[in-house]
């Protein structure tokens, strides 16, 4: 059995994000709240071989775009060498980087080098205070630079990621917003998703609409056409900005119907769905030299466990913690 993945609500999956390590060097409070989590094992964690494996597996069954992320991934050793292996595989168009940012100055001629054009980087505030009271450390000016010296090195778009905190960071919309328009960055706003353990209450979310209510007080925000590779942003661009403005909803505004996503965990588990904790073990029969088609049977099996849509709304907790799925 090979052929594509095609879900049972006809949604053709060609997009795999793959989580490379637990472990951060950040501690942010949505994400991890004390620190004290437990940290896999490094024998829980795929080696890179394993997870070329698995990707050249995929692109088989038309996997065309790859994400790596974290916890951190520029914290675990071999990631530039493993990155070069990746971009190499043919029949991949695209492969892209969530990171905080915190390593990434020192290393854009290395990424670069691995073939990786474009990055994410997480930027919940402006602020230095505020940027050590959510992240646990003082190192805002350091990712701010490594944001400017990713854009003078020639990577784009340089997508920057503010999860939006009511009484945290909700006073600094129109701040991040106004980035647009002297930088070609993309500021895109997420909605807080209530996943694993956090130290956010309900009270402190904000939804989209709010969100949008108070950017477009800068002015009229024309819509930017989507093209494939967008994911769920909805894009748009203030007036004259050169930059972008993007919402991304998973609670108020469900983007399930175009999901095209697959997600592989450090610890080998493919998921359908990062809202929901049905997950396939890949793992163990990767280690026990499994055949190519048991492997290829179990992406079928994880497709069309796919549900329709996420129940977040209906109050349903996630347990995995985000930085074990990777966002
Ligand atoms: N809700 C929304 N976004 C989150 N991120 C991490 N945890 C959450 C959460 N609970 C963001 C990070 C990063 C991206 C990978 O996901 O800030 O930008
Ligand atoms: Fe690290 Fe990202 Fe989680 Fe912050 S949100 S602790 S940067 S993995």
């Amino acid at each position: 059995m090979t052929g594509n993945l095609i879900d049972r609500h006809n949604r053709h999956l060609n997009y795999l994000r793959i989580s490379i390590t637990d472990r951060c060097n950040l501690r942010c409070i949505y994400c991890m709240p004390d620190g004290r989590l437990p940290k896999l094992d490094h024998k829980q964690i795929l080696t890179y071989e394993e997870i070329l494996r698995i990707v050249k597996l995929g692109v088989k069954l038309g996997i065309n775009k790859v994400r790596i992320t974290g916890g951190e991934p520029l914290v675990r050793r071999g990631v530039y060498d493993f990155l070069k292996k990746l971009t190499e595989i043919s029949g991949i168009q695209d492969v892209s980087l969530t990171t905080n940012g915190l390593l990434l100055g020192h290393n854009l001629e290395k990424l670069q080098a691995a073939g990786i054009k474009r990055v994410n980087i997480s930027l919940d505030t402006l602020d230095r205070n505020k940027y050590r009271m959510i992240s646990g450390y003082d190192h805002f000016n350091q990712v701010w630079q490594s944001i400017i010296d990713a854009w003078q090195k020639g990577f784009a778009p340089i997508k920057l990621n503010m999860v939006v905190l009511k009484g945290i960071n909700d006073n600094e919309l129109e701040k991040f917003a106004e980035l647009s328009l002297r930088y070609p960055f993309h500021c895109r706003f997420i909605e807080y998703m209530p996943i694993g353990l956090s130290g956010i209450d309900p009270d402190q979310h904000i939804l989209t609409p709010e969100i949008m209510e108070r950017v477009s007080r800068l002015g009229k925000l024309e819509p930017v056409a989507n093209d494939r590779n967008d994911g769920p942003a909805r894009r748009y661009r203030l007036p004259g900005a050169i930059g972008e403005v993007g919402f991304i909803s998973a609670l108020s505004h469900h983007f399930c119907d175009s999901c095209n996503r697959l997600r592989l965990t450090a610890s080998g588990k493919l998921r359908a769905c990062l809202l929901s904790d049905q997950q396939i073990d890949l793992r163990e029969p990767l280690r026990r030299e499994c055949s190519d088609q048991e492997l290829i049977e179990l992406f079928h099996q994880c497709v069309l466990s796919k549900q329709a849509g996420h129940h977040l709304a209906e109050n349903i907790l996630i347990k995995s913690q985000m930085s074990k799925i990777g966002g």
